[in-house]
C-alpha cells in the first residue's frame, strides 16, 4: 500500500483538500469521521507542563476559547482551501469580522470601506467603532479613482465584499491591493458569497479573508460560524487577543464538526449553485416584469470582464434583482413563490428571498441606503440545490403575478 499523506498541502485538488487535509483516520482508530471534541478544557501533565503552554513555550491545548482539536482541523482545512498560512474560526461571520477589527486597529486608525456592505458589518463600522474612536470612510472602490482619493494618512484597513451582498458590486482585488499595500494598509476581503471555490483574494494579493461560514461553507442551513484567513502571525494575533480577550466569539466544536461536513460538498455544491443562478438570472432577466437583475455572470453585466478574471470558478449562487413596480411589485412577488422560502440568509440548499431595505440591509437609514446603491425595490435571491426547472416554474408564476397585478392597477414605482 502506498504511503498516505492527506496532511501536507501538495498540490491536491480542491475537492480533495475539502474532504481530506489535515485528517488521516488511521491516527484515529480509523475512524472515518474525525472525532468530535466536546471538551471546554485540557488536562495538564504536569503542573509545569500547564505553565509551559501559557507561557507558549510548550504545544499543547489549554481551553475551549483558545483551541480545540475539531475546530483546529476545521482551522487548517480552510487555511489550504483559501492558500492561507492559518485560520481561525469563530462563533459567527460578525465574530470573525469584530475580532479581526479589534485585533489589527486602534483609536486613531481609519478603515476605508467600499459603499456596499452587509447590513450588520454597516452597523459595527458605522455605529460601533465610532464609538471607540475608529473612523470609517466610505468610498466607491469599484472605481479606482475614488478609491485612491479615500486614502487618508491614517488608513491602515482596506474593507470590501465582492461580490457585495446585497448588491453584487465587484470590487478589483488586486487593483486595491496595490493601492493599500503602496500606503502601508492592509486589505481584509468578506468572501462570503464566492467562497474559496470561486475566488481566493489571498492570491491576488489580500492580507485576510473573512467568511461567514454560516452560508456556503457549512451550506445547510443548520448552524452559525465564521472564519479568516490569512498569514500566521495576523491569525495568531487575532486568536490570542482579538478572539481570546476582546470578543470570546469561539466555535463551538460541534458546530466546527458540521461545517467540517459541509465543506466535503462545497465543490458539487458551488456547481450547482452557479448553475442555477446563471440559469434564473437569465430567466429573469428575460422577463417583462424584471427591471434589473445584478449577476456578475450574465454577459450583460457591467462588471462581467473583471468577473470572469476574478471569480475563475463561477459567478455564485446570489442574484439580485429588481421588478418593474419596485417595492410593492417586490413585496407581492415574494408572497406569490410557492416553493421558494421567504427567508434571511444565504448559501443552503433551500432557495431563499428576501428584501433587503425592511430585512438584511434595515441598520441603514433609507438615506444611507440610497447612498450606498441598495435600491428600496432590490430582492434577493439565494439560489439553492433544488431540481431548477421547479425553480424556473415557481419564480416564473411568482413573476407572472406581479406583472397581472401590476397591469390590474397601476403600481407606485418605489426607489
Ligand atoms: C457577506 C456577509 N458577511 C458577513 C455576514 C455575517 O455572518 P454571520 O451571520 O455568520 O455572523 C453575513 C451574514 O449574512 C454576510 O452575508
Amino acid at each position: 500500500m502506498g504511503e498516505r499523506n492527506l496532511t501536507n498541502q501538495r498540490a491536491t485538488g480542491f475537492a480533495t483538500r475539502a474532504i481530506h487535509h489535515g485528517y488521516d483516520p488511521l491516527d484515529h482508530q480509523g475512524a472515518l469521521s474525525p472525532p468530535l471534541h466536546l471538551t471546554s478544557t485540557f488536562a495538564f501533565p504536569s503542573a509545569a507542563e500547564g505553565g509551559r503552554r501559557f507561557a507558549g513555550e510548550a504545544p499543547g491545548y489549554i481551553y475551549g476559547r483558545i483551541g480545540n482539536p475539531t475546530v483546529a482541523l476545521l482551522e487548517t482545512r480552510l487555511a489550504s482551501l483559501e492558500g492561507g498560512e492559518a485560520a481561525l474560526a469563530t462563533a459567527s461571520g460578525m465574530g470573525a469580522i469584530t475580532s479581526a477589527i479589534w485585533s489589527l486597529l486602534k483609536p486613531g486608525d481609519e478603515i476605508l470601506t467600499d459603499l456596499t456592505l452587509y447590513g450588520c458589518t454597516f452597523a459595527f463600522f458605522r455605529h460601533g467603532l465610532a464609538q471607540f474612536g475608529i473612523t470609517v470612510r466610505h468610498a466607491d472602490l469599484t472605481d479606482l479613482a475614488a478609491a485612491e482619493a479615500g486614502f487618508g494618512p491614517r488608513t491602515r484597513l482596506v474593507y470590501f465584499e465582492t461580490p457585495a451582498n446585497p448588491n453584487m458590486r465587484l470590487v478589483d482585488i488586486a487593483a486595491i491591493a496595490e493601492l493599500a499595500h503602496a500606503r502601508g494598509a492592509l486589505v481584509m476581503v468578506d468572501n462570503t458569497y464566492a467562497t474559496p471555490l470561486l475566488q481566493r483574494p489571498l492570491s491576488l494579493g489580500a492580507d485576510l479573508v473573512v467568511h461567514s461560514a454560516t452560508k456556503y461553507l457549512g451550506g445547510h442551513g443548520d448552524l452559525l460560524a465564521g472564519a479568516a484567513v490569512g498569514r500566521q502571525e495576523l491569525i495568531e494575533r487575532m486568536r490570542l487577543f482579538g478572539l481570546k480577550d476582546m470578543t470570546g466569539a469561539v466555535l463551538s466544536p460541534f458546530d466546527a464538526f458540521l461545517v467540517l461536513r459541509g465543506l466535503k460538498t462545497l465543490e458539487v455544491r458551488m456547481e450547482r449553485h452557479c448553475r442555477s443562478a446563471l440559469h434564473l438570472a437569465q430567466l429573469l432577466e428575460a422577463h417583462p416584469a424584471v427591471a434589473a437583475v445584478h449577476y456578475p455572470g450574465l454577459a450583460s453585466a457591467p462588471q462581467h470582464d473583471l468577473a470572469r478574471r476574478q471569480m475563475p470558478g463561477g459567478f455564485g449562487g446570489m442574484i439580485a434583482f429588481e421588478l418593474e413596480g419596485g417595492f410593492d411589485a417586490g413585496l407581492r412577488f415574494m408572497d406569490a413563490l410557492e416553493l421558494v422560502t421567504i427567508a434571511v440568509s444565504l448559501g443552503d440548499a433551500e432557495t431563499l428571498v428576501q428584501h433587503p431595505a425592511s430585512m438584511t440591509h434595515s441598520p441603514y437609514s433609507p438615506e444611507e441606503r440610497a447612498a450606498h446603491g441598495i435600491s428600496e425595490g432590490l430582492i434577493r435571491l439565494s439560489v439553492g440545490l433544488e431540481s431548477v426547472e421547479d425553480l424556473e416554474a415557481d419564480i416564473g408564476q411568482a413573476l407572472d403575478r406581479a406583472l397581472d397585478m401590476a397591469r390590474a392597477k397601476p403600481l407606485r414605482r418605489a426607489g
